[in-house]
């Protein structure tokens, strides 16, 4: 099948970067937002990349053109009826999911394939949710997505081979690597990195060190681009606590059971950089 026209459901942090990325590799993009001021905080994000892109000299004034000339928004689901490929980057909410798949089934064609970038659901609940579980699988992008090359590729239980295989070449053609995870939550990089990151909390309420310490140590010793406390405040404090919960529901390891400091943290709205404060304070 080929993939022409491409649609992107939600422009928050990851939903910008996603639709960026996809009219980089030229295919026509159109991302939906509920609000047209959420709209254009996501476009003007994707902006502000590719100009810092070309003052880095990253980014060609012609790629800077090429992606904005592919590239549009809108508020109505109904601007998607032409697209060959939805990807879901909307709040991670089963209820929520299940609504916005309803009102795309309404307006695409039944060959449209749907894809979601939840970083914890359940992607068969989720195919199950719609009309097209076979056409229907996750595509697990990583922050910052134009520069993260990583994507995990989920096989819903009654996702096809067809749809498997459009979706996996569609990664590729992203200029991502693909892999295939599982259907298990935390699929396979926030299954290790999810136990690392509640393992250093852990670690630092018992005193191993300073947040300080503790991110140098493992920032320096094994290369890491960031230190454990810097990547929490960077992934978000409740998206690591939502994630840990998911996963503890299922697997019930204590690895995966999110530690007090991390729920008293996120209770107290200190979600990371993008609340001003996580485990660092941030701005001015
Ligand atoms: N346009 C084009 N290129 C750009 C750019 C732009 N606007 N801004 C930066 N770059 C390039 C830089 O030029 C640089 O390229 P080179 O390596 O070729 O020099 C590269 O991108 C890195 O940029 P910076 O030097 O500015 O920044 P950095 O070296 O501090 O790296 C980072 C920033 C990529 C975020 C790095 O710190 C990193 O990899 N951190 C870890 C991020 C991570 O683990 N993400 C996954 C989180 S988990 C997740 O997302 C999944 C989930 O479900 C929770």
């Amino acid at each position: 099948m080929q993939i022409k026209t491409v649609g992107v459901l939600g422009c928050g942090l990851m939903g910008s970067g996603i639709a960026q990325v996809c009219a980089a590799a030229g295919y026509k993009t159109i991302v939906r937002e509920v609000e047209q001021s959420f709209l254009d905080k996501g476009l003007g994000r994707v902006r502000k990349f590719l100009e810092d892109g070309v003052a880095k000299g990253k980014v060609t004034v012609e790629a800077r053109d090429k992606t904005l000339a592919h590239l549009s928004g809108a508020t109505a689901v109904d601007a998607l009826k032409d697209c060959d490929l939805v990807i879901e980057a909307i709040i991670e909410n089963l209820d929520e999911k299940r609504k916005t798949y309803a009102a795309l089934e309404q307006v695409v064609g039944t060959h449209t394939i749907f894809l979601s970038n939840t970083s914890s659901l359940c992607i068969t609940e989720l195919a199950a949710a719609t009309a097209r579980p076979d056409r229907f699988g996750g595509l697990h992008f990583f922050n910052p997505v134009p520069l993260m090359k990583l994507v995990e590729v989920i096989r819903a239980l009654t996702t096809s081979d067809d749809t498997y295989q459009t979706v996996f070449a569609f990664a590729q053609s992203l200029g991502k690597e693909p892999i295939t995870a599982p259907d298990r939550p935390g699929f396979i990089v926030n299954r290790l990195l999810v136990p690392y990151l509640l393992d250093a909390i852990r670690a630092y309420e018992n005193g191993l060190g300073t947040l300080e310490d503790i991110d140098k140590g493992m920032k320096l010793g094994c290369g890491y681009p960031m230190g454990p406390f810097t990547l929490l405040d960077f992934v978000g404090l409740d998206t690591t606590y939502y994630i840990a919960n998911i996963m503890f529901e299922e697997f019930r390891e204590p690895a995966y059971a999110p530690p007090p400091l991390l729920k008293r943290m996120v209770l107290a709205g200190r979600l990371g950089r993008k609340s001003g404060q996580g485990f660092y304070l941030y701005g001015s």
